[in-house]
């Protein structure tokens, strides 16, 4: 399939987003930014639509799709229930980095929520996504732009690198602000759970909500027979092709552990990769540093993330090795995405 790759402005977003509406009409799909990671977008009333996202992202069809609105209004025909806290959520962090899980009413394809009686709903605040959506007039399915297992795309080529020859447009509209995915919370239950840490931390939302709950497979491997309640939590993701181990522990003996691992890779003939931070790189010993930003300013770290795994796949490198990061307010999504990269390696010194 060819594959348009267009160029998105603020000039010409309403020209984009009609070509846009027409392709997702006729059933086709369209990546696009939004302020977390690029969206795969298709149809999300129509079923064949998302049997194509599956397809093109090589993904599992029991992983359901988070639907993208851009007006309150179309909330209602997507869900039998907004209680409370959804609204006192909506007021605080819509539109925005956060997703919320709703039962499901009955005009949403069980194709879309992986076969689920819920579903999940999000406003994005990218000002292309917004324009997007609110000419196209339906509920955009969009999950990462990403083949199934790699980093979520922050940038066109990203997608590009991934999708080009597989869907049916590409809008381009730069680079993404935040980097990581959203947060996901689950309403469906009597107490709200965290179900995927982002942007929006769980401090956040307790402020607004009181107490909630985290699901187990937001900070640990799922043990055999044990669901997480995201399904999507337990594939490997965002995963580099080399094997990379999380290495836990004070500053300096983080650097002497990692420099040692890297004296004993090279004496088998191993190529070593470091993600360091800028306050590291350049005490390492490795074949390729490569740094995720200040480790001071968690939101940079988060912005470069996805792209340096990425990165360390055009590296040949074997073994990667990675800093940790503090696990609260912000720290806790960037973690989450580390942990899941690493299949869950961690050295604690
Ligand atoms: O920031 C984002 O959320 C991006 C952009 C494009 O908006 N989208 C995204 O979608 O990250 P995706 O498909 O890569 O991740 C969706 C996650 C999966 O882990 C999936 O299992 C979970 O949301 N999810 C979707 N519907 C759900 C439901 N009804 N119940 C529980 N988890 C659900
Ligand atoms: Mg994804």
């Amino acid at each position: 399939m060819q594959t348009e790759i267009v160029k998105m402005t603020a000039e010409n977003a309403e020209e984009v987003a009609a070509r846009a509406k027409v392709i997702w009409q006729k059933g086709g799909l369209v990546a696009f930014p939004t302020e977390t990671v690029y969206g795969l977008g298709g149809n999300g009333l129509d079923a064949a639509a998302a049997q194509k996202i599956y397809a093109a992202k090589g993904r599992p069809s029991d992983n359901p799709l988070i639907l993208h609105i851009a007006d309150r209004s179309q909330l209602l025909s997507l869900t039998t229930q907004i209680d409370s806290r959804a609204q006192a959520l909506m007021d605080a962090f819509w539109p925005g980095p956060l997703t919320m899980i709703f039962p499901k009413a009955e005009a949403v394809p069980y194709e879309t929520t992986g076969g689920l009686d819920t579903v999940a709903v999000r406003m994005p605040s990218h000002p292309l996504a917004m324009e997007l959506l609110r000419i196209a007039g339906i509920p955009v399915a969009a999950p990462s732009a990403n083949r199934s297992g790699r980093p979520s795309p922050t940038s066109a080529a990203h997608v590009i690198e991934d999708m080009d020859q597989a869907i049916d447009m590409i809008i381009d509209g730069g680079d993404v602000g935040i980097g990581v995915e959203s947060t996901i919370i689950d309403l469906t239950g009597e107490k709200p759970v965290l179900l995927r840490p982002g942007f929006i931390t769980p401090e956040m939302m307790e402020a607004v909500l009181g107490p909630i709950e985290t699901d187990a497979a937001v900070y640990r491997k799922m043990e055999k027979g044990e669901q997480p309640k995201a399904p999507g939590m337990k594939y490997r993701h965002y995963a580099p092709k080399a094997s990379m181990t999380l290495i836990s522990g004070e500053f300096e003996t983080v650097i002497s552990y990692i420099n040692e691992k890297t004296e004993s890779m090279h004496q088998s003939g191993k190529r070593v990769g470091v993600l360091a931070t800028e306050e590291s790189k350049a005490r390492y010993h490795a074949d390729e540093i490569l740094s995720v930003g200040p480790a001071a300013s968690l939101e940079s770290v988060a912005h470069n993330l996805f792209r340096v795994l990425r990165e360390f796949d055009e590296k040949n490198v074997d073994v990667i090795y990675s800093e940790t990061f503090p696990e609260s307010g912000y720290g806790y999504a960037v973690m989450n995405r580390l942990l899941k990269a690493a299949g869950h390696q961690v050295i604690h010194l």
